[in-house]
């Protein structure tokens, strides 16, 4: 694992997004693992720019939701489609979010991590981690071979998410999500965390035993996993290598 420090949440975007960049360089068609919430904001507003300016392509690579909330419509405001639709505007050849409105979600997710098998798996998966340790919609009490399934949201998830669909009531009780394995098999993994807020969780995950409580801790038994952490989101860490 390499844990990278860097001074702010901008820097932290930057840094993703030329990472993401670099992934793309070396493999035109990569397949990108990409996440939603406010963390990852600064690297798609790179990512946007760098496409514009010419110095990134993205037209041959393929990005994946690796989640959604389930039982609301397709793009209703707060879901990861509406994200990806007002956020990730690097020019992907293709983008695929499942449905959040479909009538059987197991099997809508289960699709979507069929797809990112049949294409050869993650080149690349980018992940936020949740106040509680999640990734991806994989909530505390995830093991590390969980698949690709729908999960009962905790009120810590579902709080987070309160803004984006205009109250805590309307936040759907159901995620869909690719499983911690699912996460794992991808060949890269880059976390993104920004802000005091995560300092304890980042900690726990990075330097405490690896444990379903905190799912991110499952990350420790990949080789190729890279933190970009900015100062707030590191000071509760013993030591880091940065
Ligand atoms: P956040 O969400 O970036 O909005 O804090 C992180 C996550 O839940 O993965």
């Amino acid at each position: 694992m390499q844990i990278r420090v860097l001074d702010d949440a901008e820097a932290v975007g930057r840094e993703a997004a030329t990472i993401v960049c670099g992934a793309v360089r070396a493999k035109p068609a990569a397949a990108l693992g990409l996440p939603t919430g406010a963390t990852p904001l600064p690297m798609y507003r790179e990512l946007g720019r760098r496409a514009r300016d010419g110095s990134a392509d993205f037209g041959e690579a393929t990005g994946y939701a690796i989640d959604e909330f389930a039982g609301v419509p397709f793009y209703a405001p707060g879901t990861n489609a509406e994200f990806f639709r007002a956020h990730a505007d690097m020019g992907l050849r293709a983008l695929t979010v499942p449905d959040s409105g479909a009538p059987d979600p197991d099997a809508e997710v289960r699709a979507l991590a069929t797809a990112v098998e049949a294409g050869g798996g993650f080149d690349l998966c980018v992940l936020g981690i949740g106040a509680n340790g999640h990734i991806a919609f994989n909530e505390p009490g995830s093991e590390v071979d969980t698949s690709a399934r729908v999960v009962e949201l905790t009120a810590t998830s579902r709080r987070a998410h309160a803004a984006g669909f205009g109250g805590l009531a309307r936040v759907p009780a159901l995620g869909m999500t690719l499983g911690v394995a699912d996460l794992v098999a991808s060949r890269r993994l880059l976390v993104l965390a920004t802000g005091a807020e995560k300092a304890a969780i980042v900690a726990s995950a990075i330097e405490g035993p690896m444990r379903a409580e905190v799912p991110a801790s499952w990350l420790q038994s990949h080789g190729l996993v890279l933190w970009l952490l900015d100062r707030p989101a590191a000071a509760a860490m013993r030591k880091t290598d940065a």
